[in-house]
């Protein structure tokens, strides 16, 4: 195994038009990785911190590079990531920022697969990696903190879930997205799209079920195979005063509760993220006791991709799901423990963009590497496409 010889840091554009951390590493055998850290709105308030992109550059410059240059070696992940942790100190990469951590973890793992000469999930995945592919759902109605003035709960997600292969996933999605554009036109509602490439009309939560339900529909019978559909409600951001706030109305815990169990009978919902606030474990245990049997509930803002959390998650029953997100936590080896927790107890991982994000594809590779079952990326817009378009090419080789 050959050294870093360099990590080189810089500002790059993300896809809402704010600065992110860009970094590359260099081995001394001439091995390369580029990646870049993605950048969340609705974010949770126990993921790890990210600085501002010159902050955690100066920053990462000064403490993690020196530790990492002709120190550690560069397909040895874990070492890498210990590195990063040494160099920051503190348990929520406030020093370094999780943008510079994330993107040297990824861009480190980049540069052990081109020294390996294998796809970046071969070297993550190894030999005995599964050979599923991952579903991708992907965003095709949303609002919340992801567009003004359009929908109360933030994504309704496209789900393949009778895609034959990845390529007629990926595609579906795209059928869904496309459909749902023309259901609109139809009914004369104007639409932009949110931070993710979503439609983001305005309208109330009902319409767009009514909306996404005929679209996934028609959609089904023209490929000839099922696609559900799912939500992520981010709940925490509707949560103020023990209350959820929709626009017309509020409702109180148990009647989110019931809210949330009645749209999964109502709509055979196949998946539900953050259907609660943040610090309610115990509401999202009595929701998974009520519906898990028959849909995924999925903890985001709730477990931030942290093993700490997930185990409580895990004790008190609280969801069946979890999302992982290398930047909420900040390494690909802690994304990678709590992927590996979440499996042996039974809960299905989810690997998941930012609502702000880069060409980067690293999440594609991660996802196939860790035979995760679902993959969220959206549907729509050249930053979501990189990914999308990397699982077909990743297919193609090797699933
Ligand atoms: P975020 O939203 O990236 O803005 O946090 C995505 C999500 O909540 O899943
Ligand atoms: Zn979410």
């Amino acid at each position: 195994m050959t050294r870093i010889a360099d990590v080189r840091l810089r500002r790059i554009l993300d896809s809402r038009g704010n600065g992110t951390v860009e970094v590359d590493v260099l081995t001394e055998s001439g091995g390369f990785g580029r990646a870049a850290a993605p950048s969340g709105a609705s974010t949770g308030e126990h993921e790890a911190i990210e600085l501002a992109p010159e902050e955690a550059i100066a920053a990462a410059r000064e403490r993690a590079v020196p530790r990492l240059v002709d120190e550690v070696y560069a397909g040895d992940q874990r070492s890498v990531d210990a590195a990063l942790h040494a160099a920051d100190g503190t348990d929520d990469f406030s020093e370094i920022g999780a943008n510079s951590a994330v993107a040297i973890s990824m861009a480190a793992a980049k540069a052990g697969a081109d020294m390996l000469g294998a796809p970046l999930y071969q070297h993550l995945g190894g030999a005995f990696r599964g050979e599923n592919f991952p579903i991708p759902l992907g965003n095709v109605v949303g609002g919340g903190e992801h567009a003004a003035d359009a929908t109360d709960i933030q994504e309704f997600l496209s789900a393949p879930v009778g895609a034959p292969n990845v390529t007629d996933a990926v595609f579906a999605n795209a059928a869904v997205h496309g459909e749902i554009h023309d259901v609109l036109a139809e009914r004369a509602i104007p639409a932009g799209k949110g931070d993710e490439g979503a439609w983001a009309p305005s309208i109330d939560d009902e319409e767009a079920f009514e909306i996404v339900a005929e679209a996934t529909e028609t959609v089904s019978q023209e490929v000839g195979f099922e696609i559900g559909f799912g939500l992520d409600v981010a709940a925490a951001e509707m949560f103020e005063d023990g209350e959820y706030v929709y626009r017309d109305r509020t409702r109180s815990t148990e009647e989110q509760i019931e809210y949330i169990a009645d749209l999964v009978r109502e709509y055979d919902l196949v998946y539900v993220e953050d259907p609660l606030d943040e610090n309610d474990f115990e509401a999202f245990a009595d929701l998974t006791e009520k519906v898990g049997e028959r849909t995924l509930i999925c903890g985001d803002d709730l477990f931030v991709t942290n093993t700490e959390r997930l185990s409580q998650g895990i004790e008190q029953g609280s969801a069946n799901s979890i999302l992982i997100k290398p930047n909420q936590i900040g390494t690909l080896t802690d994304a990678f423990d709590a992927i590996e927790l979440a499996t042996r107890n039974g809960l299905d991982p989810v690997v998941s963009h930012r609502s702000g994000e880069t060409e980067d594809a690293t999440i594609a590779h991660l996802a196939v590497a860790t035979d995760a079952p679902f993959i969220k990326t959206g549907a729509a817009g050249g930053e979501r496409t990189a990914k999308l378009n990397e699982l077909i090419r990743i297919a193609e080789d090797a699933l």
